[in-house]
């Protein structure tokens, strides 16, 4: 088969490092990709939300099998254009792609299919929203979100109530542009967060292991948050994963398709979890970054064709792939200054010196005229151990994590630390 992978982050590095390893996959694109992605396949220089330059090149390539990475190009409908060609895509439709895009859509389904989650109020004007906040009173504090896509950035939890007002009045006057037209204010809960990804076709349910990501940027969760700053996988406090399954991706996805909804693509829970009670926080339509870098070197065997028949919304072939009941750690090593202002464009030293058994995706990463690796993003490498234990993985991961350098290279110290003191 010919792949093409939308997307140049880690994520995408992590899919085509698997999808390589394929008996049938014969030729990998990434679309744009990045300097990871162009040393297993070729990197196509389109952006990931040009939907027609996606299209036109994946027929010019004779593409089997498109496997969409971001939620920008699901929600805008890139599934739905290659469908009309007849180019077979993994991710879901742009209607099923709203219960990522619209938080609002995604409570309505949770509601109505019985699955835990924060309860919460949909509100159209500013007005309205700030009269909530008084009835809910200064000791009753929220988390506010822009009902759209916001590039990872539309939640804000407030330090306190004058907080809550201004974040009302930033998301109403633009501050995430159309993504904050709608405000979703949700009931704030406690706990301890894991990730839960599904490969979902129609009504069959995959599922992968379970992970933890790390989404400040300091150790000890201070400081802003960021697109996920290291991982973990598995996480000892979920009590039985398959429960987590048939709780929350069977009833949803049962929902869904009820409304006439199919979903097919890869089903994100963000999960809280607080004393053996489980709520949904949000769901993504698409694999989460970083929990891929993580997630997928835990699985043997073969991903394609389980991609391959989601995508065609066919029962998948489950013995395809197994979890290996290894732990796995991830450690992002991103630019100075990152999630705020940072260089780019600093060589890369080290790369050569990693284990062999050691994964680093690349995620903000480019070679530059001379053909040196050099950094392009804010996280710009995810570097993966994979152990029988979830001790020894962090152990290898940041014996690993120090041998890479780049001037202003930052990580956190503190990745899986919580589940082994
Ligand atoms: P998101 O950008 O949707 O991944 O959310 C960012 C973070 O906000 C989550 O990882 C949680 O830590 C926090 N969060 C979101 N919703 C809630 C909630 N209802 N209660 C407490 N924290 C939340
Ligand atoms: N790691 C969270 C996400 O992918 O949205």
């Amino acid at each position: 088969m010919r792949v093409l992978i939308v997307g140049g982050g880690g994520r995408e590095h992590a899919l085509a490092w698997k999808l390589t390893q394929s008996p049938s996959c014969e030729a990998i694109y990434a679309a744009p990709g990045n300097a990871g992605t162009a040393d297993l396949g070729e990197n196509l220089q389109i952006h990931d939300s040009d939907i027609d330059g996606i299209c036109e090149a994946a027929e010019e390539r004779r593409i089997d099998l498109v496997v969409v990475g971001p939620e920008a190009p699901l929600a805008a409908g890139l599934v739905d254009a290659l469908a009309v060609r007849d180019i077979p895509a993994f991710g879901p439709s742009q209607a099923a792609a709203q219960i990522e895009s619209s938080k609002w859509f995604a409570k309505s389904i949770m509601q109505a299919a019985g699955v835990g989650h924060a309860g919460g109020e949909l509100f159209e004007t500013a007005q309205a929203a700030h009269k909530w906040l008084e009835i809910l009173g200064p000791d009753d504090l929220p988390v506010l979100k822009a009902d759209g896509l916001a590039a990872g950035k539309g939640v804000i939890v407030p330090d306190d109530i004058d907080d809550a007002h201004a974040a009302i009045d930033q998301m109403f006057a633009g501050a995430f542009g159309s993504a904050g037209e709608r405000v979703v204010i949700e009931d704030r809960l406690s706990g301890m967060e894991a990730s839960a990804m599904a490969i979902v076709s129609g009504a069959d349910i995959l599922p992968l292991p379970l992970s933890c990501d790390y989404k400040r940027i300091m150790d000890n969760d201070q400081g802003p948050n960021t697109g996920g700053m290291g991982v973990y996988a598995p996480p000892g406090f979920v009590g039985n994963p398959d429960q987590v399954f048939s709780s929350i991706h069977q009833p949803v996805v049962g929902q869904m398709a009820a409304d006439g909804i199919e979903f097919r693509g890869l089903l994100y829970a963000g999960l809280m979890i607080d004393d053996g009670t489980m709520n949904v926080l949000e769901f993504n339509a698409r694999f989460g970054d970083p929990e891929t870098q993580a997630v997928l070197p835990l699985l043997d065997g073969d991903l394609l064709p389980v991609l391959a028949a989601s995508a065609r919304g066919e029962v998948m072939p489950h013995n395809a792939i197994s979890h290996s009941g290894r732990a796995s750690v991830s450690v992002a090593i991103v630019s100075g200054g990152y999630p705020g202002h940072y260089d780019t464009g600093k060589p890369i030293h080290g790369l050569d010196a990693v284990d062999d058994s050691v994964d680093v995706f690349h995620a903000g990463t480019a070679i530059d005229d001379d053909g040196r690796t050099i950094t392009a993003g804010g996280r710009v490498l995810a570097v993966t151990a994979v152990a029988d234990t979830l001790a020894e993985a962090r152990g290898i991961a940041y014996d690993n994590v120090k041998r890479i350098t780049f001037d202003g290279s930052f990580h956190r110290a503190d990745i899986a630390l919580r589940e082994l003191t």
